[in-house]
This record gives structure tokens, sequence and C-alpha cells, in this order.
């Protein structure tokens, strides 16, 4: 890697789920370098990055986003061309027990970033100043929630934050598009649906209920379990910020979706048929018998859906991936290793599973 080339990225969050499945597919497709900047938080995992550790393309720096001297110095340092800015506390569950920490990360750390952007952006010469760009990644849960027959959010549907994830989401987004508007920073804001695959921390639901049905443990499924989400396979997110970053139009945003609403009850019955069918223990099956309906998330939203007609028309990008055979390899993924799961089910992810569940009651 040419340091101070003008030619690598800086990624923040990228030993989490969506930043290390990205820098994952950008050192295989591309050509350029990577400086990884990330706190290692519960959420970040070096072994996500173990394939890499004598890539000389790949530069990992244990650091906080809020902390404006590093990222300051970092930008100064290695010269990148463009911020891919996925760092962020992510996990709904946790925004409504511990919220301080979500604003800190999401609100503070983005305007920390925007703000060194902005000073690096300034001193550059015209040429390297026209080909920057921040390229924001955030979620559909901005716009709150849909009804059975509302229509599927544009990226000119009002925001509607409802959890203290999506509201600190939202504010970082607005920053975002201030920053543009009033400096001129060349930013890219991207809003996603849920997002699934290979190493996603099991707190969420889809690696939570594989791991829950491999281990003969009960499937908690929140309320009815008819809520939707419009799941999209990680890869396909990571090749859509690609796509944006390198055509898309400086201060727009876009909508990112896999057109694959599911009812969550229909996903947890999904993976437990998958799972009997690749552990076809008698004893174990069938896997469905462990699904609990347990009480509800406060405010949780009944659907999320993306309209993502704007990327397909103006960029060309569509997911490559369906849904069943995306779950089936991430079923797949997580039966095939049993090491990284070991290594992210810590004492601090025990005492989660703990708090969060010991709360509600089955129904
Ligand atoms: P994640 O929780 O798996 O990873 C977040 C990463 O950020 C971790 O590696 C963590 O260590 C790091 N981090 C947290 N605080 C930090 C700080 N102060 N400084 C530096 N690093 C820090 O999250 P994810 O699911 O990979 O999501 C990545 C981004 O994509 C987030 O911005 C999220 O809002 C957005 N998003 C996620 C989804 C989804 O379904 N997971 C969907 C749409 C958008
Ligand atoms: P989650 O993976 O936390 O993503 P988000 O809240 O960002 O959509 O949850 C996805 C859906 O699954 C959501 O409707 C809540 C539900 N859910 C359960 O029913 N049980 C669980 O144990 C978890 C973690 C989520």
């Amino acid at each position: 890697m040419r340091v101070g080339s003008f030619d690598t990225i800086l990624v923040t969050g990228g030993a989490g789920f969506i930043g290390s499945n990205f820098v994952l597919q950008w050192l295989k497709e591309c050509e350029s370098g990577v400086i990884n900047l990330d706190l290692l938080t519960y959420a970040g995992n070096r072994g996500n990055l173990a394939s890499l550790e004598a890539n000389p393309k790949h530069i990992f720096v244990q650091g906080d986003i809020c902390d404006a001297e590093l990222v300051g110095s970092l930008l100064q340092k290695y010269r990148p061309r463009a911020i891919v800015h996925f760092a962020a506390e992510s996990h709904v569950d946790r925004s409504i027990v511990v919220p301080d920490a979500f604003l800190r990360t999401n609100i503070q750390g983005t305007f920390v970033l925007l703000d060194q952007a902005k000073k690096y952006w300034s001193g550059l010469n015209d040429s390297d100043r026209s080909r920057f760009r921040f390229l924001h990644v955030s979620t559909d849960e901005v716009y709150g929630t849909l009804s059975e027959s509302d229509p599927a959010f544009c990226e000119t549907t009002a925001y509607a934050p409802n959890s203290p994830y999506a509201a600190s989401k939202a504010a970082s987004d607005h920053m975002v598009r201030a920053y543009q508007h009033t400096f001129g920073l060349p930013t890219l804001t991207t809003n996603c649906s849920n997002n699934y695959g290979p190493l996603q921390f099991p707190e969420k639901l889809i690696p939570l209920m594989i791991l829950n049905a491999l281990e003969d443990k009960p499937l908690p499924v929140y309320g009815d379990g008819r809520n939707v989400r419009d799941w999209l396979f990680v890869e396909d997110h990571c090749s859509a910020i690609r796509t944006v970053l390198s055509r898309g139009v400086v201060g727009e945003t876009y909508n990112i979706g896999g057109n694959s609403e599911r009812a969550n009850i229909d996903v947890v019955t999904a993976i437990c048929n998958m799972v009997d069918e690749m552990r076809a223990e008698p004893s174990a099956c069938p896997r469905r018998r462990l699904i609990t309906y347990v009480q509800d998330r406060p405010g949780h939203d009944r659907r999320y859906a993306i309209d993502a007609s704007k990327i397909s028309r103006d960029l060309g990008w569509k997911p490559a991936e369906q849904f069943e055979s995306g779950l089936r390899k991430t079923v797949k993924w997580y039966l095939d290793n049993a090491a990284w799961i070991d290594s992210v089910r810590t004492g601090a992810y025990r005492e989660w599973i703990a708090q969060n569940y010991s709360e509600r009651s089955e129904i």
C-alpha cells in the first residue's frame, strides 16, 4: 500500500459484522488498501479479519471515532480518498437498555468524523478535493414503522425514528446532510434494510436463532411474531456501498434493500427446518418445537420495507442473493464455524443474553 498516495480508504467499524464483510470484499475486488479504525467494542472482533493478518493492504487501528485527535492524525498520515463510516452501536434492544452509548458513538462519533473530514478535505489540492467522498452507512429504521398496506420507504419518506437506536442514526444522517449543505463536504448516505450473513454477532435475530436451535434452547420470538423485516444478504449490502461510492451523486441518499419481506415467525421457522436438515439429530427435531413467544420489545416497529428503485435505476445495482439461498449459506456458515462462535460468546455476551431474556416472560 502506498501510504499518502490518495488511493486508500478509511473504514470505521471494520471489525463489526457489515464492516468486516465490506473490508474482506473490498480487498478481494479492489486494488487500493484499507485503513480500518475500530474500537473493538463487544461487537467488534479482530478474528473477523484473521485472513488479512499478513495482507499489507490492510492496516488495523484500534481506536475511538470520538477521538478527534486520533481521527485527524489518521487522515493526515494516510491521506485516504474516502471515508466509509460503519462504526456504530447497532442493536435496538441494547439501545432500550443503555441509550447513552448510542448517543455517544452514533451522534458524537459521526460529528467528530465529519468535522475532521471537513478539515482534511479543505486542505486537499483541487483534484483530490473533487475526488474525496464521505460515505455514511445508515439504516431504514430512521423512517419509523409501516402498516401492512403502506408503500415501502423511499428516499423522500419523512424521518420518524422510534427507538433510541433509530433516533441516534437519524441524528447522524441529519448531521451528514448539514455538513454537505453548509460546507460542501462531498457526502453520500445509504439507508439499508436488515442484513444477515456470516460474521453477525449472535445477539441479532438470525444468528441468535441458529445458535439456539443448534443447542436445543428456546427460540424467543417477540410479541406475535408477525413483525416484518426486509432482509438483505450482507455481501449485497457491501456491493451496493461500493457502487454508491464509485458512482453515487454527491449529496444524495440511496435506499438499499433486498425485496425480501418476511415475518419473523417465518424466518425462525425456516431456520428450524434448515438446521433440522443439516443437523438431523433425532432427539432435537423438529426444532420448531423450541419456538417460544415472549414479551414484546417496547415500541417494536411493525414493518420495514425498502423501495430500492433509485439505486437500481440510477446506479444499476441489484441484490444478487435470494433470501432462501442466502439464509441457507448463513445457517451453514454458523454450523461450520464453531470456533468463531466460541470466541464471540464471552462473559459479556452471556450477561446480555441473561439480562435481555430473563425479564421477558413467556406469553
Ligand atoms: P456491529 O455492531 O456489528 O459493528 C459495529 C462496529 O463498530 C464494531 O466493530 C464496533 O467495535 C465498532 N465501534 C463501535 N463503537 C465504536 C467507536 N466509538 N469507535 C470505533 N469503532 C466503534 O454493526 P453492523 O451490524 O456491522 O452495522 C454497521 C453499520 O451499518 C452501522 O452503522 C449500522 O447502523 C448500519 N446498518 C446495519 C444494519 C444491520 O442489519 N446490521 C442495517 C442497516 C444499516
Ligand atoms: P433484530 O435482529 O434485533 O433487528 P432490528 O430490531 O434492527 O430489526 O430483530 C429483527 C426482528 O426480530 C425484530 O422484529 C425483533 C425480532 N426479534 C425477536 O423476535 N426475538 C429476538 O430474540 C430478537 C433479537 C429479535
